[in-house]
């Protein structure tokens, strides 16, 4: 093995003592702490662990936490209508609503609802142009999350050429986004894309957000490349595991992220980090 590991645990830690520091010296001074309201409908398993570590999160590190759970049959109109009073309570800052939502809620209206000053997610259009025309406001947090881990390689990420697989709304497109006002060149690919190992071994910076464990082979990673694994994915045998072939990725990359310990757990101290943003937003007039 020559990569060394980007551990996002780690970094993660640091990032939630931090931000448990800051909280202390608002309350302290009297202020309120900052506010997340997560939204979960249904009983998706995956979406009821994301959120339970979502609301542990929030509360070690001093903020007001409130979790509001929805039966699966929600109607759209009473979501949106917890979303209009939401967006009035001042002790909350941050509004998220845990996707996938069930079929019969369309998520682009939902997500359009929130107030843009609350939308810790970074989904909302409003906040989507903004990191599209390099003025970021709230980012999306998985991205954001890997900026932060591409800056502790200490590499100089201008002119690299990045390629990132996967197109989504919440991973890929705004991943490309990021990468772009870092100044890299950007291939962004998908399931159409033609000879994807090939662009994959000129990735300088590779992110892969697919969700098929084993998906991108050792073979295909470019020696001396940052490797940052996006996918989250159970084996047979119950273990998590990444998108890339971890064993034999790590001994041709420069860097690589493991899974678990890798982008997750910088997903979720981004999420808070976007929630104080929030709260000083609200706290100065914003
Ligand atoms: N589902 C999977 N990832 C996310 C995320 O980052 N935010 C929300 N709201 N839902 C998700």
């Amino acid at each position: 093995m020559s990569a060394q590991i980007l551990d996002g645990k780690a970094i993660a830690a640091n990032l939630r003592k931090a931000i448990q520091q800051e909280v202390a010296i608002i309350t302290g001074s009297g202020q309120r702490p900052p506010g997340l309201a997560v939204v979960l409908v249904g009983d998706n398993p995956a979406s009821q662990i994301y959120v339970r570590n979502k609301q542990k999160a929030c509360e070690e590190v001093g903020f007001l936490s409130e979790l509001i759970r929805l039966e699966p049959g929600t109607r759209e109109s009473d979501l949106l209508a917890l979303i209009d009073d939401l967006n009035q309570r001042e002790e909350i800052d941050g509004i998220l609503v845990q996707l996938p939502l069930p079929g019969q809620i369309d998520e682009e209206t939902v997500i359009e609802r929130i107030l843009p000053t609350k939308d810790v997610d970074g989904f909302h259009p409003y906040n989507v142009g903004r990191l599209a025309l390099r003025m970021p406001l709230l980012r999306p947090c998985t991205p954001k999350g890997v900026m932060t881990m591409l800056e502790h390689t200490g590499m100089e990420l201008a002119g690299k050429d990045a390629v990132i697989i996967g197109q989504s709304n919440i991973v890929g497109r705004p991943m490309a986004l990021e990468l772009l006002m870092a100044r890299c060149t950007i291939t962004v690919c998908h399931s159409r894309t033609k000879n994807l190992a090939g662009k994959v071994r000129a990735a300088d910076i590779l992110v892969s957000a697919v969700g098929r464990p084993g998906f991108v082979a050792g073979d295909w990673i470019q020696p001396g490349a940052i490797v940052i694994d996006v996918g989250i994915n159970r084996r047979e045998d119950g273990k998590l595991c990444g998108d890339v072939d971890f064993t034999s990725a790590s001994k041709v990359a420069d860097w690589i992220t493991p899974v678990p310990g890798g982008v997750g757990p910088m997903t979720i101290a981004t999420l808070l980090e976007n929630t104080l943003q929030a709260a000083k937003l609200h706290n100065n007039g914003g």
